[in-house]
This record gives structure tokens, C-alpha cells and sequence, in this order.
């Protein structure tokens, strides 16, 4: 019989239950034993429609609690930092939602407080585990476009359309800002097709002078021998592609990081074209994203192996975000 891991999910934030509550539920070596949300009785409707049978009334609570052995961290960002320490100060292994903080001080920190107390820690970067991300990086490797020159990576979810204040994305105070949300995939997306960090960065981020954070940023980052562009937007039509040219081909991801939720989940695609303009499609079978980061993060937690994403390369990835964020304070640009 394959031992599973007991989950504790600590809150009842949508994107838990709108994905990863139910994949650690259809995930192979995993059960979400408890719920915990500030408010008990938010708790338990959202257990009940879920169908988890323990709630508590308190993050601490969850940590007390025997039957956990691995806690999903889903609150506003800046609060990553503190549970996840609390979390390993219990013995508790964590699966954190991205970004894994809001500085480099505080993922140090977390790498630290984990380290000490023999815990894993990853960041919930689902991206990484759908397959059409594992065959870019395949093609990638094996040279199919030559050396990589260029890498454009471009995230937007128009959530301004029915704008709701009291959004998460829109609190300072809570770490947020579209850089943050999601300039942390294009930064991510850039530095794993590289293979390598940048040297330097320039960012531009656009603050919303009523709300004061950024809805839209971007950024060019500074590769030896190559040069990433992000662009990300709280305002714009919701899409998340990135593209890569490389010096004997191209290829396009149209669905790179936005791979839909629950059961709108569309094929994956990527489209090749070689330096004489031959252009391919290969196209993957809708799947679970979500699931399968589950399982793997589980997977190696069970087998004593390290987590596939490693915390000390989301301390990179949380690096480049503040520099492109201090350049973007220092504010080099020209007037036109
Ligand atoms: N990987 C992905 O695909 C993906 C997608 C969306 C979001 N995310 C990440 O997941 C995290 C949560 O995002 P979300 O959109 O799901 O957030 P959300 O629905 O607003 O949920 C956040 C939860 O945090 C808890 N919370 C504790 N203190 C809070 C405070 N002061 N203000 C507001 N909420 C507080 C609340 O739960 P209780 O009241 O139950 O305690 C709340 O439900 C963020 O880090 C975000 O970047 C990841």
C-alpha cells in the first residue's frame, strides 16, 4: 500500500479550493486532513462542499495537529514568510504558493527555519509540472533553435474588469502588485530557459497612484549572451505566453502559464519553427497541473528526496524581482 501524506491547508483561499485542495485530493500520495481558516464557520462550508472532514479555527491550530505532516501555505503574501517558519518549527513540511515571500531577507529566512528543522520546502509554482514545460525544456537541451538569444515571457489576468478593492493583488499590505503576482512566472520562465541568472535588470513598474501598487510592470533582464523581456498586467486581457528565439528556430508557448483551472483546463501547445520558417505543432493532452506538482512535491517527501523546485532557486527568482523593483524606484528613464 503507498503511505500518503496528511495535508493541512491553511485557509480557505480560492485558488485552494478552485485547484489545489482538489488535486492533493485526486494526488496519489496525498489526503487534506484538516482545514483551517480564521473564521471556523467559512471553515466548514468550504469543507463540507469539499469534503474534508476536520476543520480548526486557527492556522496554529493546524500546525498543533498530529495528523499533519505537510501544510499548503495559500495566504496573501506577506504572510509566506512567518508561517512557513511557524510551520517548520512544528516539523512541518510546506508546499508555499508563489511568490514564496516578498523579499530575499524573508525566503533566506525561510530556507534557514526549514533547514534547521529538517523540513522541505517548495514553492507552488505549478507551471513547472505540466508537460508541455518539461518538452520545452527537452527541446531546449537538445539545441532544436540553436542557442537561445532572446526569451519573452508575458502574463495578464484582466482582473480590473470587475474591479473588487479588497482584492489581495491590490493591498500593499499584504505584498501586493502585479510584479509580485505574476511577474514572478515571466522572471521564472526567463531564468529556467536560460539556465543561468541575470547580471543586471531594468524594470519599469506602473503604480496605480489611488491603490499604490504596481498593476503592470516590466522588465529587461541581462543574460550573458541573451536578454529576457517580462511584461505583466493586473488590467489586460488574460493571457500568459512566452516566446523564445533562439539562433536556429523559435518556439512559441501560446499557453504557457495561465493552463486553466479544475475542468477548464485547454491542451498544451508549442509551436517550433526552424530557421527556414518550417513551423510544427505539438499539442498535449489536457491534464492536472496541479496534481502532478502535488504528487511530485509528495512523491519526494515520501522517498527522501529533495523537492523538485528547490527554495534557493526561488531566493534567485525573489532577487531578480527586487532589483527590477529598485530600478524601477531609481527611475533611469528618458523623457521622450
Ligand atoms: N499557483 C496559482 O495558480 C495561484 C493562483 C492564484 C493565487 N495564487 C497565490 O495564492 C495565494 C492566495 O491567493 P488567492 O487569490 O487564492 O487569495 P484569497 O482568495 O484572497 O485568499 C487568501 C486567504 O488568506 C487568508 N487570510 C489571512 N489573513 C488575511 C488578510 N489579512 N487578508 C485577506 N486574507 C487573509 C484568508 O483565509 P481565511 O479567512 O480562511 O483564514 C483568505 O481566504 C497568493 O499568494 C497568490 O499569489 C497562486
Amino acid at each position: 500500500m503507498i503511505r500518503k501524506l496528511g495535508w493541512g491547508v491553511m485557509s480557505t483561499a480560492n485558488i485552494g479550493q478552485v485547484a489545489v485542495i482538489p488535486a492533493i485530493q485526486k494526488s496519489k500520495f496525498g489526503t487534506v486532513e484538516v482545514l483551517a481558516s480564521r473564521d471556523i464557520e467559512k471553515a466548514r462550508q468550504v469543507a463540507q462542499a469539499l469534503g474534508i472532514g476536520r476543520v480548526v479555527g486557527s492556522y496554529e491550530a493546524l500546525l498543533k495537529d498530529p495528523d499533519v505532516d505537510a501544510v499548503y501555505i495559500p495566504l496573501p503574501n506577506t504572510m509566506h514568510a512567518e508561517w512557513t517558519i511557524r510551520a517548520a518549527e512544528a516539523g512541518k513540511a510546506v508546499l508555499c504558493e508563489k511568490p514564496l515571500a516578498t523579499s530575499a531577507e524573508d525566503v533566506a529566512k525561510q530556507i534557514e527555519a526549514c533547514a534547521k528543522h529538517g523540513v522541505s520546502l517548495m514553492e507552488a509554482f505549478m507551471y513547472r509540472f505540466h508537460p508541455q514545460t518539461r518538452r520545452v525544456r527537452e527541446l531546449i537541451t537538445s539545441g532544436a533553435i540553436g542557442q537561445v538569444k532572446e526569451v519573452r515571457a508575458h502574463l495578464s489576468v484582466n482582473i480590473m474588469r470587475t474591479f473588487d478593492r479588497s482584492n489581495i493583488r491590490y493591498a500593499d499590505r499584504l505584498g501586493g502588485g502585479a510584479l509580485l503576482d505574476m511577474g514572478c512566472y515571466t522572471v521564472n520562465i526567463c531564468r529556467m530557459i536560460f539556465g543561468r541568472e541575470p547580471g543586471r535588470v531594468i524594470g519599469r513598474l506602473q503604480i496605480d497612484p489611488n491603490l499604490r501598487v504596481d498593476t503592470s510592470a516590466a522588465g529587461i533582464l541581462e543574460f550573458d549572451g541573451g536578454i529576457g523581456m517580462i511584461t505583466c498586467w493586473f488590467g489586460a486581457d488574460g493571457q500568459g505566453a512566452y516566446t523564445i528565439v533562439g539562433t536556429e528556430g523559435t518556439i512559441e508557448v501560446p499557453r504557457g502559464i495561465i493552463l486553466g483551472l479544475g475542468t477548464r483546463v485547454p491542451e498544451g501547445l508549442i509551436v517550433v519553427m526552424d530557421a527556414d520558417g518550417k513551423r510544427r505543432e505539438e499539442i498535449f493532452e489536457p491534464g492536472d497541473h496541479y496534481r502532478d506538482m502535488v504528487d511530485a512535491f509528495s512523491g519526494a517527501l515520501l522517498n527522501g528526496q529533495p523537492v523538485p523546485l528547490s527554495p534557493e532557486d526561488s531566493l534567485k527568482n525573489m532577487k531578480v524581482l527586487e532589483a527590477l523593483a529598485r530600478s524601477s524606484a531609481k527611475d533611469s528613464s528618458e523623457s521622450v
